[in-house]
């Protein structure tokens, strides 16, 4: 009867892991960053909002953070001196309230921001996949935590429970059976047959389905092209060379015509002094030698300002072999202007701040759970949009105040054959 117990006691706690297994993930601190607070603030710099890498520890409480991050206004407004201090600072910014974030989230998001590290650089894609797998870390980690103490918990009942069962058996006098060590008790060897087996599939698939993403791929480039240049400090538009990401499925990469409608004039680059150019490994760069490799590659000869032609007047240049960052997956379909031009998704939400970048890297994770997510929380502006007046249902529920917002979920964005093909 005493041996039943323990099985069952055995039997229970692996239903009870099982089962809880997707309870103990927690809110996706870094997808809660990255949809609602990414466009203004970068976890290691400061950019339209405070660099929030250890925030909670310069803050005068948690209590205080939960508050300002719910409604920044009403803190300020109360008069308290931290809140008016950091407002004035940032030339009276006003960041966003987040009055539906729950402090767990909150919480998840501080979690996230505090282990950003500086983004690596490497520059094949064999080596890009072994980066990836830091997303996942966190959670495997608690995974087989909770696993190990788990076996190990059951492993004790069961021993304490056989021990109390020779005690009894000896107080009423019963012989005790030979014990059989417990790697050759079937009930042991079985449960561990079953458990490597949950596991090593847990891992193989994850892994699988990591194969070919590359989240911080940076890639070395041909030219050394900062976006901090352009779209930081001389606030090119991004439209201007990415067009396409307005009005077309992809965002395209501009040719080198593009380029040289600049760059027939501005051949060298002064701006060494203010922000020096150095690669991600510390070596330093000569913009003004960068251009002229634009020169060379777009056929241009400074000197006579004028293209270099061949004996039929055509222009000796070859094209740029930009190195390709981004990739999704050929089964996946994905659409720039559905996201910029009808859910008005700022670039940086999804691309991070590429406007600090001197070499671009890929912020996001580009998995099918980092576009789900995004899907879930974010509203779509439902009532100034006709692209959604055929959701009648909806316009009649936010009337009538029985609904407060309507999701990308909600108008079908979870749908699979959206995202396949
Ligand atoms: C619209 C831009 C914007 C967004 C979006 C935004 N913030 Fe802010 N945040 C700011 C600005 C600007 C400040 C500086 C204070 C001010 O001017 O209000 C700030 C300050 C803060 C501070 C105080 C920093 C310090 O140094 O004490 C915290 C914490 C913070 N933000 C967290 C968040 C979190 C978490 C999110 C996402 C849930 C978020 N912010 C989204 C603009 C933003
Ligand atoms: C003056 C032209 C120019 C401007 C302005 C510009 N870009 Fe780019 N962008 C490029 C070029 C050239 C590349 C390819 C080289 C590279 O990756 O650095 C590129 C690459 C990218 C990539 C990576 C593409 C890939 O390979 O997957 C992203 C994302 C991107 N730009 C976003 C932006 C955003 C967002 C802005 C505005 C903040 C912007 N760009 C402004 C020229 C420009
Ligand atoms: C809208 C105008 C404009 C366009 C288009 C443009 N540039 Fe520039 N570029 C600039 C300016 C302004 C500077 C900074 C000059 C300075 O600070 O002296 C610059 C600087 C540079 C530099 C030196 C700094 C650095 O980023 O390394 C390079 C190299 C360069 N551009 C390459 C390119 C390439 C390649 C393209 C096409 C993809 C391009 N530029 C398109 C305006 C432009
Ligand atoms: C930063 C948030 C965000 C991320 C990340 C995101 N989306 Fe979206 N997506 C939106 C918004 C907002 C809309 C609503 C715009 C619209 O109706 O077209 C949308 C709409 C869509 C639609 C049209 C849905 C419909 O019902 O019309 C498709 C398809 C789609 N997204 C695919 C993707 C894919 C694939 C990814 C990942 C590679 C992705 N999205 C990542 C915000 C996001
Ligand atoms: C909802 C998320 C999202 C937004 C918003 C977004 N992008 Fe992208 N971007 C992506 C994804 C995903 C890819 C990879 C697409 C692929 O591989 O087919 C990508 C790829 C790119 C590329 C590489 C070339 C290409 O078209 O594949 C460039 C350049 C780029 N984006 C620029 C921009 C610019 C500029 C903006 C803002 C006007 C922007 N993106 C807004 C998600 C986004
Ligand atoms: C919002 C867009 C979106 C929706 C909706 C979506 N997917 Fe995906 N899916 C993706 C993206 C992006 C990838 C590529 C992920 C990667 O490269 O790791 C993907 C990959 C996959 C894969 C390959 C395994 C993997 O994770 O790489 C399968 C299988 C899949 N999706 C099935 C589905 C099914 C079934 C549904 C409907 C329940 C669905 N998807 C809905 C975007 C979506």
């Amino acid at each position: 009867m005493v041996r039943s117990i323990a099985q069952g006691m055995i039997a229970l706690v692996f239903t009870l892991f099982v089962f809880n297994l997707p309870a103990i993930a927690a809110p996706d601190g870094k997808a809660l960053f990255q949809s609602n607070c990414a466009s203004c603030h970068n976890p290691l710099k400061d950019a339209t909002g405070p660099a929030l890498k250890g925030v909670d520890a310069r803050v005068p409480s948690k209590e205080w953070l939960y508050s300002w991050i719910k409604n920044s206004a009403s803190v300020i407004s109360s008069g308290d001196k931290y809140a008016n201090d950091i407002y004035a600072k940032w030339n009276k910014t006003a960041m966003t309230a987040f009055p539906n974030l729950s402090n767990e989230e909150i919480d998840a998001i501080i979690t996230y921001v505090n282990s950003v590290e500086p983004p690596k650089k490497d520059d094949g894609a064999g080596a890009a996949t072994t980066s990836t797998a830091k997303d996942s870390t966190g959670s495997n980690w608690i995974y087989s935590m909770v696993t190990i103490i788990l076996l190990a918990l059951a492993f004790i009942l069961w021993r304490v429970n056989s021990g109390l069962k020779r005690v009894a058996n000896e107080k009423d006098g019963v012989p005790n059976v030979k014990e059989i060590p417990f790697y050759r008790n079937k009930v042991v060897i079985a449960m561990t047959v079953i458990l490597a087996f949950i596991f090593a599939g847990y891992w193989i698939t994850n892994g699988a389905v990591e194969l070919g993403r590359q989240q911080n791929y940076m890639p070395e480039q041909p030219i050394f092209y900062s976006h901090k240049v352009h779209a930081g400090i001389n606030q090119v538009n991004c439209l201007y060379c990415h067009a396409g990401a307005e009005k077309s499925k992809h965002a395209m990469i501009p040719s080198t015509n593009v380029c040289m409608n600049c760059h027939k004039q501005i051949n060298e680059y002064t701006g060494a002094e203010e922000h020096p150019l150095v690669t991600a490994e510390g070596k330093k760069i000569d913009g003004t030698a960068e251009i002229q490799k634009l020169y060379k590659y777009a056929g241009w000869d400074p000197a006579k300002k004028d293209y270099i032609r061949d004996e039929n007047g055509n222009i000796k240049a070859t094209p740029i072999e930009w190195v390709k960052i981004h990739n999704l997956p050929d089964h996946v379909y994905f659409n720039h202007s559905q996201h910029t031009a009808v859910g008005k998704v700022q670039c940086q939400q999804c691309h991070g701040p590429i406007h600090e970048m001197d070499e671009v890297y890929q912020f996001s994770p580009l998995s099918m759970g980092w576009c789900i997510n995004c899907h879930r929380q974010t509203e779509v502006q439902f009532t100034s949009n006709n692209y959604y007046s055929i959701f009648e249902k909806y316009h009649a529920e936010l009337k009538s105040g029985k609904r407060t917002g309507v999701t990308v979920e909600d108008i079908g964005g979870l749908e699979c054959q959206k995202c396949h093909y």
